[in-house]
């Protein structure tokens, strides 16, 4: 069976993909599967990338997918260009691991390029992953199945700023998101109304559209979703984060030591249990398919409200949901096999 994982990407999120996709590569158990790394230049060229050596945080440094042999999808194959015409054409693939985060990846753009071409992928379809990369579509979703979610305002591209109202609602401090991305970027944290402008214009470098979140006292709680080739969703132990910067920013996720991620989070067998239930809940609620990993505020008071979905979760060897399920039992190089098996069940 030929697999290609495919990394890098256009996105914001390029380097995490990059990072993301040296685990998965890591983990593909060779016995059963042929891989083919495919990565995706900043500026959206398709090469035979090199091997997984190259691909991950050095010294604080990111990496990236540079230069390499050009290729273009044609049907459910790889086409070398070659110069003066001359085109290769590599062996047909028969499922793609669309390793990519973000934008033109975790969108539903790949997902749609796939689906044309007739080729079989791992993780959601073009709705659930349009879906889920937008934070308001998928708050409104969520909310529309009687799920819990946070306080929100939503600036579209016209809209300048919140009014007095708006902020009234929400009261400080509140967290400014582009709709639609990744690993933190783009996000402020506002604790008086004079920083809001700058942080619209902020969030607005990534995305047109602004998402305005009330700040959630509590704790960060994610659960990883896993779909099986019978049909079968289950949920993963919950992790709880814990770091000593002010918020889960792009920092403490790849490049703070001080990270912590306890699994099971510390809180009550019910509680887990509910943050378990809704994982399942919100991955069907967008028609997930394939895996996701959820991400919730536990209050103070035992109150579980769902943040987002992430379609295609970070795998870099500090990201949550090969940690998880690890610890739920399955490792990570049976969770790639599974990812695998489900996406051609
Ligand atoms: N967007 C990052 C990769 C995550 O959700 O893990
Ligand atoms: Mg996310």
């Amino acid at each position: 069976i030929r697999v290609a994982v495919v990394f890098g990407g256009r996105s914001t999120e390029h380097a995490i993909s990059c990072v993301s996709a040296a685990s998965v590569l890591a983990n593909v158990d060779t016995e059963r599967f042929d891989v083919l790394p495919v990565g995706i230049t900043p500026e959206g060229a398709w090469v035979l990338a090199p091997g997984a050596s190259t691909l991950a945080i050095e010294g604080g440094a990111l990496p990236s997918v540079t230069a390499g042999t050009e290729v273009v999808l044609s049907g459910p194959r790889f086409v070398e260009l070659r110069e003066a015409g001359a085109s290769g054409v590599l062996d047909d693939v028969d499922v793609v691991i669309p390793m990519l985060h973000g934008a033109y990846g975790e969108d539903g753009t790949i997902q749609g390029l796939l689906e044309m071409s007739g080729i079989p992928y791992v993780g959601s379809g073009v709705l659930a992953s349009a879906v889920s990369m937008d934070k308001a579509f998928t708050k409104r979703i969520l909310a529309a199945e009687g799920l819990p979610v946070g306080e929100y305002e939503l600036l579209t591209r016209n809209d300048r700023t919140l009014s007095q109202e708006q902020r009234d609602r929400l009261g400080l401090p509140v967290f400014v998101k582009p709709c639609r991305a990744g690993s933190s970027h783009g996000i402020s944290k506002v604790t008086d109304w004079a920083e809001l402008d700058d942080a619209i214009a902020f969030a607005r470098s990534v995305d047109p559209k602004v998402l305005v979140e009330a700040a959630v006292a509590g704790r960060e709680v994610e659960c990883g979703v896993l779909e099986f080739p019978d049909g079968r969703v289950e949920a993963s132990l919950p992790a709880e984060v814990q770091t000593d910067s002010d918020w889960y920013d792009f920092e403490a996720k790849y490049l703070d030591e001080s990270l912590e991620l306890h699994i099971p989070a510390k809180l009550d067998d019910a509680v887990l249990e509910k943050v378990r239930a809704l994982a399942v809940h919100a991955f069907k609620a967008v028609d997930g398919e394939g895996l996701a990993r959820v991400d919730f505020f536990v209050t103070d008071d035992g109150d579980v409200l769902v943040n987002e979905l992430n379609t295609m979760p970070g795998c870099t060897p500090s990201s949550a949901y090969p940690k998880m399920w690890a610890v739920t039992g399955i490792d990570f190089k049976t969770l790639v096999s599974t990812l695998i098996d489900t996406a051609l069940a």
